[in-house]
C-alpha cells in the first residue's frame, strides 16, 4: 500500500520518498505507479504535465536513514510485524527531525505499541489507508492516550489534503471501525458458504446487487489478499480472545495452499480463468 499512499502524496503536491529495503520492492513500485499513471492519462483524468510534476516530487530509497532525514511526516507502511514496526521507530525517532509526525497505516497494530520505541509518543498515530490507496476515500485516524491534539489534528488535515475523507477514532479498539464491519459481512459470508447455502459467486453478487456495495466478500477478500485477511482475525483474536474474531478455517487452508487471492492468481475465485 505504500507506494499508492506514497503518490497520493505526490499528486497532492507533497515531495515524497518510498523506503524500502528490497530494491525489486521498490522497481516494482515504480513500474506500478508510472504504468498507473500512463492509465490515468489515456482516460483524461490526469494531464501530462500534472502527471510529470507528481511523478518528479517522488523519489525511491532504500536507505531508511537518509530518506527520514528531512521528513515532516513519515507513514510506515511495512509488513504487519510488530518486531519490524517496533524497531523502524525506533530508527525514526533518532533519524527524523524532532517536529516529524510518524504515522503508521497499520489495521492491526495500534500506534501504542510503536510510540515508546520512537521517543516521541505525542507525535505518533495510526493512518490506515484502504485498498487500493489511489481511490479509497477513507482514512482511519486512531490516537492513542499520549498523541497529542496538535498531532490529530495535522494528521486529520494532511488526510484531507490528500484528497481523503479522514474519521477519527478516539481509542484504540481491535479492527478499528472499516475492519470491523468488513469482518461482521465476511463472517457471514463464510458461514453461508460453509453451510452450503449458496455459492460464493451467489453471495457475492447479493451483496453488490442488494446492498449496493461495490464488491462482494469474497471478491473483495481475494483483493485484499487472503494472508492479510487471516492475519488480520489472527491478530484480533489475540487481542479479544472473542470466538466470533477466530481466523477462518477455509481462509486458513487456502493461505495454507498458497491461494492468496488476486496477488497469486487464485484465491476463492481463479483470476487466471475468470479475470
Ligand atoms: N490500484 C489503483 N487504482 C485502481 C485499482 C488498483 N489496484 N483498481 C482499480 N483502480 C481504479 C481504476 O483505475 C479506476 O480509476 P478511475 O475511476 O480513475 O478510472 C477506479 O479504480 C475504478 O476501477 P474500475 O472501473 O476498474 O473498477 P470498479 O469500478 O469495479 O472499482 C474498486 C474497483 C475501486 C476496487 C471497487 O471495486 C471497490 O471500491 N471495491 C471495494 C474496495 C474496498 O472495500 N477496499 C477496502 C478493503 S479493506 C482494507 O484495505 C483494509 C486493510 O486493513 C485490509
Amino acid at each position: 500500500m505504500g507506494r499508492q499512499i506514497a503518490m497520493s502524496a505526490a499528486l497532492s503536491g507533497y515531495a515524497t520518498i518510498v523506503q524500502d529495503i528490497s530494491s525489486d520492492g521498490l522497481e516494482f513500485a515504480e513500474a506500478e505507479l508510472e504504468s498507473w499513471v500512463a492509465k490515468q492519462i489515456g482516460k483524461n483524468k490526469l494531464t501530462v504535465d500534472a502527471a510529470g510534476a507528481a511523478l518528479n516530487r517522488l523519489s525511491f530509497a532504500q536507505d531508511l536513514d537518509r530518506a527520514a532525514a528531512d521528513a515532516d511526516f513519515v507513514i510506515e507502511a511495512a509488513t504487519e510485524r510488530l518486531d519490524i514496526k517496533r524497531s523502524i521507530f525506533k530508527c525514526l525517532g533518532t533519524v527524523a527531525p524532532a517536529h516529524a509526525i510518524l504515522a503508521t497505516n497499520s489495521s492491526t497494530m495500534g500506534s501504542s505499541m510503536v510510540a515508546e520505541a520512537s521517543g516521541r509518543a505525542d507525535r505518533v498515530c495510526n493512518m490506515h489507508f484502504f485498498n487500493p490507496a489511489l481511490v479509497m476515500k477513507c482514512v482511519e485516524v486512531v490516537r492513542h492516550e499520549s498523541t497529542s491534539d496538535a498531532t490529530v489534528n495535522t494528521v486529520m488535515a494532511l488526510a484531507s489534503r490528500l484528497g481523503k475523507e479522514p474519521v477519527l477514532i478516539k481509542r484504540e479498539i481491535p479492527g478499528f471501525i472499516a475492519n470491523r464491519l468488513m469482518g461482521a459481512v465476511q463472517r457471514e459470508a463464510l458461514a453461508l458458504a460453509g453451510a452450503g447455502i449458496a455459492s460464493i459467486t451467489d453471495i457475492d453478487t447479493t451483496a453488490r446487487t442488494a446492498l449496493g456495495h461495490p464488491m462482494g466478500p469474497f471478491e473483495l477478500m481475494d483483493l485484499v489478499g487472503l494472508d492479510v485477511i487471516d492475519f488480520i482475525a489472527r491478530a484480533n483474536f489475540a487481542q479479544t480472545g472473542t470466538e466470533t474474531d477466530a481466523p477462518n478455517e477455509r481462509v486458513s487452508a487456502l493461505v495454507a495452499e498458497g491461494k492468496l487471492g488476486r496477488k497469486s492468481g487464485i484465491g476463492f475465485y481463479d483470476y487466471a480463468q475468470c479475470h
